[in-house]
């Protein structure tokens, strides 16, 4: 049977166009932490959905930083969940306070569930989910590579993947699964008595008290419900969480929560788009904005409690700030960084190649290895790459991006053919090579190591790389560069300017 049937989505869509109640995002983040979803309790519960496990999953006991020290995970003990690769606020004050609230997890690559496939690793870094529910996040895309086109297929296929424990040919036992938690939880594990009872209890919304209570529009009878409403209502709440996660803003939806974001504003700019402006042209603007300021109003220095850092934008930002959207400054560099990573979000949302994979590759493999690299055809392409790094001369080990998708998947294809490939571009496969989706730039301090093979955890290395990378374009040894890299003039002087510029979009919790 398959899983998702185009009426299914077509409910989903008419569903997940209404609005959704704070109950509805706080169902969501009870799944989202729910264990019960994982390979590992289906395999030990004995059918039994409100067991309470003695023992949790090996590979959750210790969690792995980038920098290399291993610390006590705050999910020993436990099953996985998506909140365990995507943290809370499960991070906060522990593991040296590496940040919170960021919906990532600190490791290059986290450990996932041992299979009979052996891996031991997820394919790549763990992206931060904050700013996805964004309004100006202009597509719904997902995964580095984007393998999925909406949130729909996204929580599907995270619930039902191999990060919960589930091998592909498994989807059909992960879907059961999914679908049996719901109809017998009891409310009496999984901290369901602080979310209002049971999952039936509160689809139903009858008994509950008012803070649980859905909108009559989302409500369902899983007594009568059949099993794809079940697993409908499932993802309708999970979404409806995933699309409430974004930056602070203010009542107007005005973004508020950086330096960057309080010195617009004190300058007389608004942080977000004007009504059907497009992403694009507000990014145009602040930076005819920027360089036509001639008294800028700066941010006191104030202490961040939650980074141990300065809240602050001064002239050291602005520079690095007139760097990133190539206005004439002091170190005479271009960074050329506004035109992927456009404001307000500080991404395209679409696919480009850095040279990250190639990076990755040639520091283990030797340098120009990547470029010699064969690439395997369309035919003999398999789907997922290495365990934990890439391996030399398998043809299938090493991670190529988009291209693991377009000409399979119509959805990115659609959007690659018409957006990416211009009149004077015919896109072909060696296109596609290596290129990712361009990440949101807020608040990265809280969500270390960066890029999709977490190739660093310090945000000024990270920088470098385009000083690196576009010297290589401009010298023709690097493999499929995006053009943008040979516009670029970044010299140490600028890469720590935009440093400087990148904390300013730190978000201050407090
Ligand atoms: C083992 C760790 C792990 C678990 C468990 C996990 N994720 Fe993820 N998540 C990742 C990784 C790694 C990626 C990036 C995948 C890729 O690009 O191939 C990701 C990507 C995503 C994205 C896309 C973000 C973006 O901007 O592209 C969403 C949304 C997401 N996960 C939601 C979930 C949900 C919902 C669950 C629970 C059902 C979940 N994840 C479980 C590690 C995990
Ligand atoms: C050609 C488009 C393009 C340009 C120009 C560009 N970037 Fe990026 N940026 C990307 C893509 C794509 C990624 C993700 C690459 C990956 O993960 O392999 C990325 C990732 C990043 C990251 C890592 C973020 C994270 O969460 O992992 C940082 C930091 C960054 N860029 C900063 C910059 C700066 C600073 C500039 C200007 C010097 C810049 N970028 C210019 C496309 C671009």
């Amino acid at each position: 049977m398959k899983i998702i049937t185009k009426k299914s989505i077509i409910a989903f869509m008419l569903l997940n166009s209404v609005f959704a109640s704070d109950a509805l995002i706080s169902l969501g983040e009870r799944l989202f932490n729910d264990g019960r979803f994982s390979r590992y309790f289906w395999q030990h519960s004995n059918g039994n959905v409100n067991l309470e496990l003695n023992n949790g999953e090996k590979h959750l006991e210790k969690l792995l930083l980038a920098n290399g020290l291993e610390v006590d995970s705050p999910f020993k003990g436990t099953t996985q969940s998506c909140a365990s690769c995507h943290m809370v606020d499960q991070a906060f004050g522990s593991i040296n306070d590496p940040g919170m609230r960021t919906y990532t997890d600190f490791s290059t690559r986290i450990k996932i569930p041992k299979r009979s496939d052996n891996k031991t690793h997820a394919a790549r870094n763990t992206p931060s989910l904050v700013g996805i529910g964004s309004a100006y996040n202009r597509n719904r895309f997902s995964h580095w590579d984007g393998e999925f086109h909406d949130h729909f297929q996204t929580v599907l296929g995270n619930m039902t993947g191999r990060n919960m424990g589930w091998l592909s040919h498994e989807k059909e036992i992960a879907r059961n699964n999914i679908i049996k938690v719901i109809r017998e939880d009891d409310g009496s594990v999984q901290s369901g008595d602080e979310f209002g009872g049971s999952y039936k209890e509160v689809l139903l919304s009858k008994n509950v008290e008012a803070e649980f209570r859905l909108d009559p529009s989302e409500r369902v009878d899983i007594s009568k419900a059949d099993d794809q409403q079940v697993i409908n209502a499932v993802i309708n709440a999970v979404s409806a969480y995933m699309n409430d996660l974004d930056f602070e803003k203010d009542e107007i939806g005005q973004y508020i929560g950086s330096p960057f974001d309080k010195f617009l504003i004190k300058n007389g700019f608004s942080t977000i788009p004007k009504k059907d402006e497009s992403n694009e042209k507000f990014t145009e603007r602040l930076k005819n904005f920027l360089s036509g300021l001639n008294q800028p109003q700066f941010i006191e220095k104030k202490h961040f409690p939650t980074h141990h850092k300065d809240f602050s934008f001064g002239k050291v930002e602005l520079e690095g700030a007139k760097v990133f959207f190539n206005i004439e400054n002091s170190t005479r560099n271009q960074g050329s960084c506004f035109k992927c990573h456009q404001a307000p979000l500080y991404t395209d949302n679409s696919f480009h190649n850095i040279g990250t994979s190639q990076m990755e590759y040639d520091m283990i493999h030797g340098e120009g290895s990547f470029k010699k690299l064969s690439i395997p055809t369309l035919d003999s392409r398999k789907n997922k790459f290495y365990n934990n790094a890439p391996e030399e001369n398998n043809s299938q080990s090493f991670d190529l991006g988009v291209w693991n998708f377009y000409k399979r998947n119509k959805k990115v294809t659609d959007f690659i053919d018409t957006k990416v490939c211009t009149k004077n571009m015919k896109c072909d496969l060696s296109q596609m090579v290596a290129r990712f989706k361009t990440p949101s730039l807020r608040d990265l301090s809280h969500s270390a190591p960066y890029f999709h093979n977490g190739l660093f955890d310090d945000l000024e290395d990270s920088i470098s790389v385009y000083m690196f990378m576009s010297r290589k374009a401009k010298m023709g040894e690097m493999r499929n560069a995006d053009p943008i890299l040979k516009e670029m003039r970044l010299n140490m002087m600028g890469v720590r300017a935009l440093t400087s510029f990148l904390k300013s979009l730190n978000e201050n919790y407090e």
